[in-house]
């Protein structure tokens, strides 16, 4: 029996909250199949009747707003974009073969999907509900109580202004041509562009303009990086210092780590030697896209450049291939990718890890035995 209408062949990290990926030859198109296409979830899944629902925008507004789903469709323009979602999480098994992390779900590279979003834009809202000039940040409330919270409480979190004000930044009722279902945030999510996953709000009931960052769990404690501390491994400096926002311990995470991973071969296969494809995928943050991806089959002694696709846009994947000679024995390949800023992927997981295991984004790297 398929749950949430994905896939068999889904990895389930939990079923209550439900939490899976998709397996990596999905993650080989331009967009995802909705049956999976990944869900990331920390409490209960709400059913929502579209009907009764309203949208209320309030806090530092000029005029504060209550919108059925029928007055957002008509009084402002409908858009659609292809946007990716990247989950903070993902990679995060990397991180617990360097060392351990309780309580959190080994993701392998497919907390990262791409649908086509329609709905409208959170800009056009915003115009109409006036942000006062103190407001700085958009907090987003949403009616799925989390008991992983502490205390337990319903998921939320925040942008801030200047990033809620981007044309690319959604509110949808639509994907990939279908009606957006209920475990994806039916009836209206935001769509956060080039952000971290966590801030793409499901099941949205309220934006709420403030000054400072949302006072949510999940702003303030969780989707934070936290210095490494002194425990066993690798270590850094302890936890006793404030967070950039004054909120807490860490860095409250925002624009995605820009990433890249292996798609095929997978890890642990026999292959015949020889010319061999190699595909993957690549995700630069924010308004940033990848420039290049160089692939090795020898533990990063001599690269070769992979064609990788044009990007479409900045809020999506690229995808990126090459053929290469692998010899008899066990190999390692491994990829890099820039971005068109000039940064790289870090070489390895040991120096990011972190006490949520959250931003692995170093070099991917896939073992196999050619025959
Ligand atoms: N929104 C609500 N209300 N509750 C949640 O648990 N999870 C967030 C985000 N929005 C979450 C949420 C996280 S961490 C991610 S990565 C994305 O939703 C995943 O979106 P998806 O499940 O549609 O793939």
């Amino acid at each position: 029996m398929s749950l949430w209408d994905k896939r068999d062949d889904m990895v389930v990290h939990e079923r209550e909250p439900f939490n899976a990926e998709p397996p990596p030859a999905a993650l080989a198109g331009r967009t995802t199949p909705l049956d999976t296409f990944y869900s990331r979830n920390h409490g209960e899944i709400p059913d929502i009747d579209p009907a009764a629902w309203r949208l209320t925008v309030d806090g530092l507004v000029e005029q504060p707003l209550e919108l059925s789903l029928a007055e957002l469709r008509e009084r402002f323009e409908e858009v659609e974009a292809a946007v990716t979602l990247q989950c903070a999480g993902n990679r995060r098994a990397g991180l617990i073969e360097v060392r351990d992390i309780p309580g959190e779900d080994p993701w392998g590279p497919g907390a990262t999907s791409t649908a086509r979003w329609c709905g409208v834009r959170l800009a056009d809202v915003l115009a109409e509900a006036g942000p006062l000039p103190d407001a700085e940040h958009i907090a987003f409330g949403a009616p799925d109580v989390s008991r992983l919270a502490e205390p337990a409480q319903p998921y939320g979190g925040s942008i801030t202004l200047a990033k809620a004000r981007g044309a690319e930044v959604l509110l949808a009722w639509g994907m990939s041509g279908a009606p957006l279902s209920r475990v994806h945030g039916a009836p209206l999510r935001v769509v956060v562009p080039g952000w971290i996953g966590a801030r793409s709000v499901k099941w949205l009931t309220r934006l709420t303009a403030r000054r400072e960052p949302s006072d949510n769990f999940f702003q303030t404690s969780a989707y934070r990086l936290l210095p490494a501390g002194d425990g066993p491994g690798p270590g850094g400096p302890g936890q006793d210092r404030p967070g950039t926002d004054g909120h807490a311990d860490g860095i409250p995470l925002g624009p995605i780590a820009l990433n890249c991973d292996v798609l095929s071969p997978r890890g642990g296969r026999r292959l015949p030697s020889g010319p061999t494809e190699i595909i993957g995928y690549a995700l630069a943050g924010d308004d940033r896209t990848v420039a290049r991806v160089d692939v090795s089959v020898d533990g990063g002694r001599h690269w070769v450049q992979a064609d990788v696709d044009t990007a479409e846009s900045p809020w999506v994947w690229q995808h990126w291939r090459t053929t290469a000679d692998l010899p008899a024995g066990e190999v390692e390949i491994t990829a890099r990718a820039w971005d068109s800023t000039g940064a790289a992927q870090p070489e390895s997981p040991v120096h990011l890890w972190n006490p949520k295991g959250y931003a692995n984004n170093s070099w991917a790297r896939v073992h196999v035995t050619c025959e």
